[in-house]
Formats: structure tokens, sequence, C-alpha cells
């Protein structure tokens, strides 16, 4: 199987990025796009096929390109994120999705963020937030269904997007962080939760039997290694000043 991995550049406005939590500072904008140049050569050296979707650079917060899709199997929805300011991003994204999956899109007064969508087996959650609302939910469920997925709502507290609070680590198992979300809505699923001193670490990235996590959650990675798994830490410090993860930061569409 082959995965793209579909990546935008670090924007010179990044600094300028809507916030949610996190009260703003500065960024440096080339230590982010070296950071972020490191994580796109370790997709790269996972076997993900890199390809940069050009036309970031007046878009802030354009790197976060997974908020502007969610692939599936035979269909990918276009999303209408929550914040005005990104709204933009979705059109190039569309454009070089395209030519992989017939495209689907979210439409007012729905709204969607792509980190708010965790896919889990055939199930699709989905973090009711403040950028994502329920006829947005209700469009991707009704886009979604007939692909063979069930739509699971989620309400999000305390964190920005639902992929900020449960990842998925393989496929029996989610990383967690219990204090932003409610583990018994994933009974199916066996749960690894985050140290408690790292509430942001709940954010991995599975491509295949590895993950991509950020290097600066040593307790939580830890918890990882002793389940069993293969993880590659990724600084993306600078990237995390904007709210940003490992997920945020590349589409992923299997061939
Ligand atoms: N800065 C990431 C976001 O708020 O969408």
């Amino acid at each position: 199987m082959t995965i793209l991995a579909f990546t935008r550049a670090v924007s010179s406005r990044i600094a300028q990025c809507e916030l949610t939590h996190l009260a703003r500072e500065p960024i440096d904008v080339e230590r982010a796009r070296a950071q972020h140049a490191a994580y796109e050569h370790l997709l790269s050296d996972l076997g993900c096929s890199v390809q940069r979707v050009a036309g970031a650079e007046e878009q802030a917060d354009a790197v976060f390109i997974e908020d502007t899709a969610v692939v599936l199997p035979t269909i990918a929805v276009m999303t209408r994120p929550g914040a005005q300011s990104r709204r933009a991003e979705v059109d190039a994204v569309a454009a070089a999705l395209a030519a992989y999956r017939p495209l689907a899109f979210i439409t007012a007064p729905g709204t969607l963020d792509g980190g708010d969508v965790l896919r889990a087996g055939r199930t699709l959650f989905v973090g009711r937030s403040t950028r994502t609302n329920d006829a947005g939910i209700a469009q991707l469920r009704a886009f979604a269904a007939p692909q063979g997925f069930t739509v699971s709502q989620i309400d999000v507290g305390g964190a920005l997007h639902l992929k900020s609070a449960v990842t998925e680590v393989n496929a029996n198992t989610l990383l967690v962080n219990s204090a932003w979300v409610d583990v018994r809505q994933f009974r199916e699923w066996q749960i690894i939760d985050v140290d408690p001193e790292e509430p942001a670490a709940a954010n991995v990235l599975r491509i295949g039997n590895a993950l991509v996590h950020g290097v600066a959650y040593p307790r939580t990675r830890a918890r990882l290694e002793a389940a069993g798994c293969r993880v590659h830490a990724v600084d993306v410090s600078e990237l995390a000043k904007a709210e940003g993860a490992v997920t945020c930061c590349s589409v992923l569409v299997e061939l």
C-alpha cells in the first residue's frame, strides 16, 4: 500500500494563527520550518510519499492541513473550518485531493475541523467543539454512512480538537487524556492514558505500525513503548505554540 502524506509549508504569518486555549507567544518561523521539514522527512522515512500543497504563504494556519479534509477509503470530505480565517485553506487541498478521491463538501451552516475527526476502525468519533458544530457533524454522518462508517459524537472540553485529547495507537488501542474526554465512550478499545504531567501528549500520528509523537512527552512515550509501540519522537515545539501537533500537519491518503 502506498501512503500519500499531504502537507503545507509554514507561513511566515504563523504567529498570527488562531488560538483557542494558549496565550499568544512569539514563534520563531525558521525554527518552525526546520521542525516541519524534519517531520516531513520522518514521514518519508516511514514510507510515505510526501506532497506539499502549494499556496499557503498568506494563510497563517495552513500548515495544519489536517483540519481541511477527512479522507475515507472511497471519498474525501472537504471541511468548512470553524474559524472563519481558515476557510480559504480548503480550496487548494481540495484541488490536490481531487486526483485521488471523489470530493464531498461540508456547507453552511455546518462547520467541521478535521482535527475533530478520529477514525478508529469503522467508527468516526467526531468532537463537538468550538470549531465543529451539530450541522457539520450531521453532514459528515450523511457522507460517511454510505461508506460504512458510524459517526459517534463526543463532547470536547479543555482542548482545541478531539484529537488533542484522543488518537489511535493501533486497531485496538487509543491514547487518551482522560481529563479532557470521557473514556467510557471508547469501551470497545483498550486505553493508554497520557502521563498526568503531559496533558497535551494524547496526539499521536499512526503510520502503519509506527507512531509519530512529540518529543516533549517522554513519560507518555515510555507508556507507549511499554505497551510495545514503536514510537518516533519529533520536536514540534514551535508549532505547538500555534496549537498544532503531529496529526495536524498532514493529511494521509492510502492508495
Ligand atoms: N492554530 C490552530 C488553529 O487554531 O486552528
